[in-house]
């Protein structure tokens, strides 16, 4: 009876909800998961996935909690900032094509290569990508992204080029008013504020001045997003620790 099945699946949502709540609540959880990741890290751990063929640098994790989201907010444009290889755009694109419809994926690099140029154009899903070149943060990039984004229902951003706190604040400036209402702007890599400065040598961030003080400062200054800590809270394993804003 279709009572007791929505009965049934209200059950599971309040159970998967406890559990998860027990299981932030549980130091033991968190102790090891902050362990796990330290462990990992030094080995390029996410380095080492592909999505459809084309190398993405993400956990899996992560992965697994977009495609919840993608399907969640059904977007008609994901802008993302940081190609790489392409794997991310390629994962955006299968979900948009599963989606249906016309939708299609905007990447931004500095330097995009012309490995991942020809890995991405050649893709059977590289019909929906459009890649900008450019610094994501220069006036002309932003104005090639809004050309190509045109008139939208549901935009997606995710910013995951440069992670200095600074690079961060002028994406989430620039890319922000992009963003639809109950739409989000995922910003990657806030867990670069958390881990040990030992973790970041070479690197042009360090602790506590990456990606996530950028977003606290963003949202001192714009009351119109929020952080949803529903895929952290689920996935422990992230990196993107208060890294999920949603348009409210
Ligand atoms: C972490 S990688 C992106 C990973 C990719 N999103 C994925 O999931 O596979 C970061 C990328 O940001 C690019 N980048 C660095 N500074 C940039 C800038 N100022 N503007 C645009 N892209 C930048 C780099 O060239 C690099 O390809």
């Amino acid at each position: 009876m279709a009572g007791t099945d929505s009965g049934r699946a209200d059950a599971f949502e309040v159970r998967n909800a406890e559990m998860t709540r027990r299981m932030n609540a549980d130091p033991h959880v968190r102790d090891v998961t902050r362990e796990w990741v330290h462990a990992v890290l030094p080995y390029e751990y996410h380095y080492h996935f592909s999505w459809l063929g084309v190398p993405i640098i993400q956990f899996p994790s992560d992965i697994a909690a977009m495609q919840e989201l993608i399907w969640n907010v059904k977007p008609d444009l994901v802008i993302e900032t940081g190609v790489a290889r392409g794997g991310s755009l390629i994962f955006y694109a299968s979900m948009l094509e599963l989606l249906g419809g016309e939708g299609q994926v905007i990447g931004v690099d500095v330097d995009i290569r012309s490995h991942a140029r020809e890995a991405i154009e050649g893709h059977p899903l590289g019909r929906r990508v459009v890649m900008v070149q450019g610094s994501s943060i220069d006036e002309a990039t932003v104005a090639e992204v809004a050309r190509h984004a045109g008139k939208r229902q549901r935009v997606l951003v995710v910013l995951d080029s440069s992670h200095t706190s600074e690079h961060v604040a002028a994406e989430l400036r620039l890319y922000s008013p992009f963003v639809t209402q109950g739409s989000y702007i995922v910003v990657f890599d806030t867990v670069i504020d958390d881990l040990p400065d030992r973790f970041h040598e070479g690197k042009a961030w360090k602790a506590g001045r990456g990606p996530k003080a950028a977003v606290r400062e963003f949202l001192a200054a714009n009351t119109d997003f929020g952080v949803d800590r529903t895929y952290e809270d689920k996935l422990l394993v992230t990196v993107s620790p208060e890294g999920f804003l949603k348009r409210l």
